[in-house]
C-alpha cells in the first residue's frame, strides 16, 4: 500500500496465501479496512505520543495504527496490546517498548470534523460548500455489506432495489451461482435506461460489462464499448457463465462512434469519490486538481455518447463520484452546448444528498455515492 498498491487487491492476494480460518480472514479484513478508513483520525490520536512519526520504520507505524484502531473499536486492554507488542518484537525488537507504552497511553482527543471523518481537508471543505454539510461521509467509514445482483431466482436477503441482494458469509464463485457482486447504486444506473426486450442499447465505458449484464438480462441487444480489452475479455467470460449475450467492442470513446441507438449509457471514468468505503486508500491519494481534470475527460466522452443517441432516445450519464465538477458541472457544460437534450426526471429509490440537475446518492446503508443524469434527445440538430 505504501508503494501505491490497492488495498482490496493486496488483501485478497494476501488472504489467499495464508491458511486463515474464515473467521480470522473476516477479522483481518475488518482491521485492514477499518484502519485505512480512519487513518487520518488514528494518526491524530497517535500524534501526542510520538515525537517523530515520520522517522519510525513504516511497519512500526502501521502496528501502532492497527493497535489504535482496535482501541478505538473498544477492544479491552488485556486483549489488544500484547499481540502488537509481540509483532513489534519480531520486526523491530528495540521499538517493542515504545509500541507497548503508546498503545497503553492512548486517550480520547477531540478532533476537527474533517479529521474525525478521515477526509483530506480540500475535499472535506469542497463537500461542505457544495452539499452544505459533510456528516454523510461517516457512511464511508462503516463496514460494507456485499451486494450481489441475481440473474437466477435466489433465497437471499433482499437489497434496497429489485434484483439486488445481500450476500452474507464467505466469498464464493459467484457467477457459478448466477450472481454478480455489484453495488445497488451501480445497478440503478443501468435500470434508469428502462431497457426493453429486443431494444438496442449502447453501454459506453462498459468495462467488464457489469451494467451490460443487467441490460442483456432484460432482453436488450447490448453492445459494450471500452478502451480496455483485458477488462472486456474478463467480462465476456463472466457473461458466458451467467448465460447472457453481450457484444464487446474496443474503442477510445473520445473518438466518435460508428453506430447509434435509442438507449445509451455512459458510466464514465471518475475520481471514485463515492467509493471510499470499498477503496479506503483512495481518499489519501486524490489531489485537489483531479475532479476538474476528470470532468474534462467526462465531457469529451459525453460528446461521443450524445452523437450516438438517436432522436427521441435516452442518454444516461453516471459516475461513482460526488464532486460538483464531475456531476452538475459536467451536466451544465453539456446542456449549454446541446439544447437538443433535456433532463428527464426520475424518482430515486435511495437516500439523496442533492438533486436538481441530476441526483447525487448519499453513501449510506452500504450504498456507493453516485451521480445520475438522465437526458432525452428531443430534437435533431439541423
Ligand atoms: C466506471 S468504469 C466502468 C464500469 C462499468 N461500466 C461497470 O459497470 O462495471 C469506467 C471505464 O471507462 C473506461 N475508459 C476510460 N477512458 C476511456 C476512453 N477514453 N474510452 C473508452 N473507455 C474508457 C475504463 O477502461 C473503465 O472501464
Amino acid at each position: 500500500m505504501d508503494r501505491g498498491g490497492r488495498a482490496q487487491l493486496l488483501l485478497d492476494q494476501a488472504l489467499d496465501r495464508v491458511g486463515f480460518s474464515e473467521r480470522d480472514k473476516a477479522y483481518a479484513t475488518h482491521l485492514v479496512y477499518g484502519t485505512l478508513r480512519r487513518l487520518r483520525l488514528l494518526d491524530f490520536l497517535l500524534e501526542p505520543h510520538l515525537k517523530a512519526p515520520d522517522r519510525l520504520p513504516l511497519e512500526v507505524l502501521w502496528i501502532l495504527r492497527l493497535g489504535t484502531f482496535e482501541w478505538l473499536s473498544g477492544k479491552p486492554d488485556h486483549a489488544r496490546v500484547s499481540p502488537w507488542v509481540e509483532e513489534a518484537k519480531r520486526r523491530y525488537p528495540p521499538l517493542a517498548g515504545l509500541v507497548n507504552a503508546v498503545l497503553r497511553r492512548l486517550k480520547p482527543r477531540e478532533a476537527p470534523e474533517c479529521v474525525r471523518l478521515s477526509l483530506p481537508d480540500w475535499l472535506c471543505q469542497a463537500w461542505r460548500g457544495f452539499f452544505g454539510e459533510v456528516g454523510f461521509a461517516e457512511g464511508f467509514n462503516e463496514p460494507a455489506p456485499l451486494f450481489v445482483t441475481a440473474y437466477r431466482p435466489v433465497d437471499l436477503k433482499p437489497g434496497p432495489i429489485p434484483d439486488s441482494y445481500v450476500w452474507e458469509g464467505p466469498k464464493r464463485d459467484f457467477s457459478a451461482l448466477g450472481l454478480q457482486p455489484q453495488n445497488p447504486a451501480s445497478l440503478f444506473a443501468a435500470k434508469l435506461l428502462e431497457p426493453g426486450p429486443g431494444e438496442k442499447v449502447l453501454d459506453l465505458c462498459g468495462g467488464a460489462g457489469l451494467k451490460a449484464f443487467y441490460l442483456a438480462a432484460r432482453g436488450a441487444e447490448v453492445v459494450s464499448y471500452d478502451l480496455n480489452p483485458r477488462r472486456q475479455k474478463a467480462g465476456a467470460k463472466t457473461a458466458r457463465r451467467l448465460g447472457l449475450k453481450v457484444t464487446y467492442r474496443t474503442q477510445d470513446l473520445r473518438e466518435p462512434l460508428g453506430e447509434k441507438a435509442k438507449k445509451v449509457l455512459l458510466d464514465a471514468p471518475c475520481t471514485g469519490t463515492g467509493t471510499f468505503r470499498s477503496h479506503p486508500e483512495l481518499r489519501y491519494r486524490l489531489r485537489p486538481e483531479d475532479p476538474k481534470a476528470m470532468a474534462s475527460l467526462q465531457l469529451a466522452l459525453l460528446e461521443t455518447a450524445a452523437g450516438a443517441t438517436e432522436e427521441g432516445g435516452l442518454l444516461v450519464y453516471a459516475v461513482c463520484s460526488l464532486t460538483e465538477e464531475e456531476g452538475e458541472g459536467v451536466a451544465r457544460a453539456f446542456l449549454e452546448r446541446h439544447p437538443e437534450f433535456r433532463p428527464e426526471p426520475f424518482s430515486c429509490p435511495f437516500p439523496v444528498l442533492r438533486e436538481g440537475l441530476g441526483v447525487y446518492v448519499a453513501p449510506r446503508e452500504g450504498l456507493d455515492g453516485f451521480y445520475y443524469l438522465r437526458l432525452r434527445r428531443v430534437d435533431s440538430r439541423a
